[in-house]
């Protein structure tokens, strides 16, 4: 495991963006696996303005999402895939039938979930991985006590997380209660992986996730044994990792 230590947020963004520039150079198709949340909006950022430059060119590029909320629609402003469409989509090049998110609006959950896995297989696997930790340790929307060997299915979402983001939301209440996620073996077989982690409330669960014991009552303690991973963090999160 590579852990990267960087003196600020924005920092971060830009080597998180150097590393998929330097994939998407190599292999005009790579496969990207994308999280959400507040932490990668700089990475996306950076890759924007260097789309912008002419120097990233996403037109056969792949993506895969994380997770999706269930029963929000997908033009609603918290919903994931509005998400991506503001902070990425509509700002590149990437083609809308290269785009996979999972749907939260589906009748038959169990065979979406099988066809996300199909999907992804499909096209090679993940060459990178990008993921955020959640404070009580989730990536994407594993909670802790998911099984190391879980795949793409329906959780229900720990308080913690429901709580952290309430903050997106006009209340607890209407924070959905269940999502639909890439399960933590899948995040696995992704080829390289990269764990962001910004600001002082992940300083705790970012050591205790890289350095404690791994147990699926800490999901990114997974992470320790996969052949390659890179951990980039600003100097707040990184601060009981050095
Ligand atoms: C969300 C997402 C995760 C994300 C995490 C942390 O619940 N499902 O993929 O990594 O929370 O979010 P943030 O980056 O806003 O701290």
């Amino acid at each position: 495991m590579k852990v990267c230590i960087e003196k600020n947020y924005n920092q971060l963004s830009k080597l998180a963006a150097d590393f998929i520039e330097d994939q998407v150079i190599k292999k005009s198709n790579s496969v990207l696996g994308l999280a959400t949340g507040s932490t990668p909006v700089g990475l996306y950022q950076e890759l924007v303005r260097r789309y912008q430059q002419k120097k990233l060119d996403f037109s056969q590029v792949v993506i895969f999402n994380l997770d999706e909320y269930i029963g929000l629609p997908a033009n609603h402003p918290q919903s994931y895939r509005y998400f991506m469409k503001q902070h990425l989509f509509s700002k590149t090049n990437f083609k809308s039938n290269n785009v996979f998110i999972p749907s939260g609006q589906i009748k038959n959950f169990s065979q979406h979930c099988r066809w996300y896995e199909d999907k992804i297989r499909s096209f090679g696997g993940i060459d990178i991985q990008i993921l955020g930790i959640g404070r009580n340790g989730h990536i994407g929307f594993n909670e802790p006590g998911s099984k190391f060997d879980s795949r793409t299915r329906v959780v229900s979402l720990d308080k913690t997380t429901i709580k952290d983001n309430s903050r997106f939301f006009d209340s607890f209440a209407a924070v959905p209660k269940r999502a639909i996620t890439m399960g933590l073996a899948t995040i696995f077989s992704a080829k390289n992986i990269i764990l962001l982690a910004s600001g002082e409330n992940k300083k705790e669960i970012l050591a205790k996730s890289l350095n404690g014991p791994a147990s699926e009552n800490l999901p990114a303690s997974i992470l320790q044994s996969h052949h390659s991973v890179t951990v980039i963090a600003d100097k707040e999160a990184g601060l009981l990792l050095v």
